[in-house]
């Protein structure tokens, strides 16, 4: 099926290039690489850079971010990662004529490839995959290779926005409230929603328009495609009580299609978005594949100054006379931190790093997880099939209209937000559950790439999904938006190089509450299975028992968690690991305002701040927290006055 895909995309792009003889060459020295190189099956990364390679730079998006590194370059201000967090900072501080901006970028840049929404599992399988992997815990992952959790995270310009789903949710007015609550003023719903609403161009059809957002530079799109399973489903959904909403909007409790990060079609990463169109700006430096590795700071004054980064296997020092500060993510943000001796005293001494602030990195790890060990059949062709997405029709739809199967989010069509019976919480609007649809299931792709990006185990796949394969499937696989349980990270060693150590923690809540929410959104799904929208299409449950699982009644209260212990893995919205929080709170890493506490000059901006796991999956918020961040950081060095001033500016300098 693979080497299909990249003929007909070739074909496709050959047309629209006349650089026919070129790119042929292209495809074919890449699928020799690709079958070479056991494991990558297909790698659009290589694709890319062999592509930039025989088309030259007049093919877009390519030699984007070139520039060159200068031993010893000052700058107002270094961003350390270009994710959906960094890319608004270097944007929005780069407004701004008077200060010099360093972006530094391990990963790569995007190849047009990543820009065709329905293929996005195939990038965990390139470079622009951290390919991280959790550590093992006892009794859960025990269905998955290895019983290990993969952890990807995006490694590329635009950072997981270049490999993520696109899937585009806000979050709930009460998750920022609570943030507020929790003792960082300036937080709270009220106060984030003009930066949502700035980043923004909505360009969707349900939607609450006074909160949504004109003319921003995130566009945020319905999906062209929908299938005939996704009106189904939400049909039926709100025939068993679930409202029809714009979930970004006034209510988050109910059911909508999905809303994307997509431009015409197409991804619209963050890279997209916020850096093309300030790339050419003369104070912004962008560099890609360079490592930060260190961040400078003065042990007499505890003041951050620069970082120290690598490029082409080179030591370079940068130097920030105002600020640095961290987007690289909540996992090499506290990472970065530790690495530079800011982190848990005892930790770092076992580690032989010197002490520069005792503080909790990486102590809280708060994960969404998810399950797709529920699966429905329905009687006809009504999902969105694998057949459909590698059809030339597909890929002409998609190039010359930008419409048809390839633009759908790897299969997500639809989400609903409820409150199951087992929730706590006193407030009727807040929602413990996510459910996610998608027109398939894990056999959707005969197992090449959504199994493999999740490891679920030969043993598993061929007892439960193979026997579907030639099957229509549907999935409403929950999601956990508010877990109990906890996890945490640490470094493996002193090496930058070495991978950090990741402990999930799951389902150790002691009450088991996070398997109980689990099970209660599993019958909701059934209930909606169960909706006339649904039945009119014969909507029935696998009722195969998972490997394992075997010796429990299908569909008990048993089975279930067993199921859950077996085959839940993350949806990649890991948080906390540099917990913003007041001075008084033993967790906290950042102040409100985001500065880490005890070093001065230095900020972490991105999802590793967020106290509490969202409502939401964690694109969004990141971009937000980008957008504010932003403001507070021109507050504080712009003071007052109204109008940008460079005498203003450098007398704040060191
Ligand atoms: C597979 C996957 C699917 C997802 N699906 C969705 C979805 O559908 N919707 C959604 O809202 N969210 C989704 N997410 C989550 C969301 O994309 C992330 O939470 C969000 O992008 C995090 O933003 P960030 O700015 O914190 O970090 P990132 O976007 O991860 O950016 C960090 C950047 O820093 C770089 N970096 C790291 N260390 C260094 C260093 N030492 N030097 C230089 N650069 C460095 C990294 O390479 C990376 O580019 C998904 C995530 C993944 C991995
Ligand atoms: C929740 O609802 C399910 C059925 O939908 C029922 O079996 C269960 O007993 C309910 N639990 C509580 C705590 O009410
Ligand atoms: C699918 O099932 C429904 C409900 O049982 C039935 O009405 C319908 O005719 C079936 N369709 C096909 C194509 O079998």
């Amino acid at each position: 099926m693979i080497p299909k895909l990249i003929v007909f995309l070739a074909l496709t792009v050959t047309v629209l290039s006349q650089n026919a003889e070129e790119f042929l060459k292209v495809v074919e020295k890449s699928v020799k690489h690709a079958t070479e190189r056991k494991g990558r099956i297909f790698n659009p990364a290589y694709v890319g850079s062999t592509y930039k390679q025989y088309a030259g730079a007049q093919h877009r998006p390519t030699f984007l971010y070139n520039q060159q590194p200068v031993a010893e370059e000052k700058f107002d201000f270094i961003v350390v990662g270009s994710g959906s967090a960094g890319s608004v900072v270097a944007n929005r501080l780069s407004e701004n004529p008077d200060w010099k901006i360093l972006l530094l970028e391990v990963g790569e840049e995007a190849s047009f490839l990543t820009d065709i929404p329905a293929i996005a599992p195939i990038f965990q399988f390139t470079n622009y995959n951290w390919n991280y992997l959790a550590e093992k815990q006892e009794n859960v992952c025990l269905g998955l290779d290895g019983q290990r959790m993969a952890w990807p995270r995006g490694r590329a310009v635009g950072g997981s926005s270049i490999i993520n789903y696109m899937i585009h949710v806000r979050g709930n007015r009460r998750d920022y409230d609570r943030w507020a609550a929790s003792g960082n003023p300036g937080w709270s719903y009220e106060d984030v929603l003009p930066y949502f609403i700035k980043s923004e161009d909505a360009r969707v059809e349900k939607q609450d328009g006074e909160l949504r957002g004109r003319g921003g530079y995130l566009t945020v799109s319905d999906v062209p495609f929908r299938s005939e399973s996704a009106h189904a489903f939400v049909r039926g959904a709100q025939e068993v009580g679930h409202k029809y909403v714009d979930y970004n909007g006034a209510d988050q409790l109910g059911v909508s299609y999905v809303q994307a990060d997509q431009r015409d079609g197409y991804r619209c990463s963050t890279e997209k978005a916020f850096l093309r169109p300030a790339r050419e700006r003369p104070n912004l430096k962008i560099l890609a594949q360079a490592r930060a590795i260190k961040i400078l700071i003065n042990p007499k004054t505890n003041s951050a100054f620069g970082i120290t980064y690598v490029k082409n296997r080179q030591y370079f020092n940068a130097y920030a006379k105002k600020e640095v500060i961290l987007s690289a993510g909540a996992f090499n943000s506290p990472q970065l931190l530790m690495l530079s001796g800011i982190g848990p005293k005892e930790h770092l001494q076992e580690l032989d790093i010197p002490l520069v602030k005792d503080l909790p990195v990486g102590q809280k790890l708060y994960d969404h997880l998810t399950f797709f060990g529920q699966v429905f059949t329905v009687n006809q062709s009504i999902v969105n099939l694998q057949k459909a997405v590698t059809q030339p029709s597909a890929f002409v739809e998609l190039l010359f209209k930008g419409r048809g199967p390839l633009t759908s989010l790897g299969g997500v069509e639809a989400l609903a937000y409820i409150k199951t019976n087992v929730s706590r919480d006193p407030d009727p609007s807040f929602p413990d559950v996510e459910i996610i649809f998608v027109g398939g299931s894990l056999s959707t792709d005969n197992g090449d790439f959504y199994r493999k990006t999740f490891k679920v185990s030969d043993e598993i796949y061929n007892a439960v999904f193979g026997p579907l394969e030639n099957g229509f499937t549907w999935m409403g696989i929950p999601m956990l938006v508010h877990p109990r349980s906890v996890g945490y990270l640490k470094l493996k060693s002193k090496n930058p190089y070495h991978w950090p150590k990741f402990y999930g923690n799951y389902f150790t809540d002691p009450e088991n509450l996070d398997i109980k929410t689990f099970i209660a959104a599993i019958r909701e799904v059934q209930r909606i299975s169960d909706s006339p929208s649904m039945q009119k299409y014969g909507s029935t449950l696998v009722t195969t028992k998972i490997p394992g699982c075997q010796h429990h009644t299908f569909n008990s209260d048993e089975y279930w968690e067993c199921s859950l212990r077996h085959i839940s893995a993350t949806l990649h919205h890991q948080v906390a690991t540099c917990k913003m929080g007041p001075s008084h709170d033993p967790e906290a890493v950042v102040d409100s305002k985001l500065r880490v506490y005890g070093v001065k000059r230095l900020r972490v901006v991105d999802s590793s701040v967020i106290p509490m796991p969202p409502t939401a999956h964690t694109n969004a918020p990141s971009v937000m927290i980008g957008e504010k961040a932003s403001d507070l950081i021109k507050e504080d060095w712009i003071k007052a006055k109204g109008n940008i001033r460079s005498k203003d500016i450098r007398r704040h300098s060191p």
